[in-house]
């Protein structure tokens, strides 16, 4: 299968020195992209600004702004029969991008922030036959949240997991999640490497496919 990954967070320029930005650092969606290419998939990833080494055979495509990578996942969509969505988009961006570096009292008061598309809601009327993978990074139960992140979306399997719980969340080699489909079954995994989660969700949206 062709399958698509997007991996890593999004920067939102306020300045030439400045952005808006998140906490994560692609290791999952990497581990993803890395999993599904040993498993013999043609992987494109699509990663934001991380400072990774791209998994061998996986085409990257780099991008920056959460506009950026709508854009790399529109051009991509249509060649992929799997689009697994990890990437941590930020939800919001400066109104607007100085050309010049600002100066401290410039800065002073309030920093006008709009909102960011959403991806997997954008896309979702080109779904088509494609199998949908999403994340839901939570703190505290995810469940209940990821369910209804899972409908809102339309996907076909979201990967919970409450970034505040011990050897989950970003910057570490493990996670904790639970994988939850539309019928409402869930699978809780435990305690694994990011490499294995991924491993197991590469065989989970194998089985989804056509
Ligand atoms: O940020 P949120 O919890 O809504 O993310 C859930 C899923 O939606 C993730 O798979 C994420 O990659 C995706 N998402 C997106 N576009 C956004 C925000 C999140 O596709 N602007």
């Amino acid at each position: 299968m062709n399958v698509l990954v997007t991996a890593g967070p999004t920067r939102e320029p306020i300045d030439p020195v400045r952005f808006v930005s998140n906490r994560s650092t692609g290791k999952m969606g990497f581990a993803v992209a890395q999993a599904a290419a040993e498993a013999g998939h043609a992987v494109t990833l699509i990663a934001g600004p991380v400072t990774l080494d791209t998994p061998p055979g996986v085409r990257r495509v780099d991008v920056t702004t959460a506009l950026e990578m709508l854009a790399a996942v529109e051009r991509e969509l249509p060649a992929c029969d799997v689009f697994v969505s990890a990437a941590a988009v930020a939800d919001w961006r400066p109104e607007t991008c100085s050309p010049t570096k600002l100066k401290k009292g410039e800065m002073d008061g309030v920093l006008r922030l709009v909102r960011n598309p959403d991806i997997l809601k954008t896309i979702l009327p080109r779904k088509g036959t494609r199998v949908f993978v999403g994340f839901a990074a939570e703190t505290g139960e995810p469940t209940a949240e990821a369910g209804r992140k899972l409908h809102e979306k339309g996907l076909d399997l979201i990967v919970a997991n409450d970034v505040t719980a011990p050897g989950a969340g970003f910057a570490v080699e493990t996670n904790r999640v639970t994988l939850l489909f539309p019928d409402g079954r869930h699978e809780a995994l435990p305690l694994l490497r990011k490499t294995e989660v991924a491993r197991r969700l590469v065989a989970t949206f194998a089985t989804l496919g056509r």
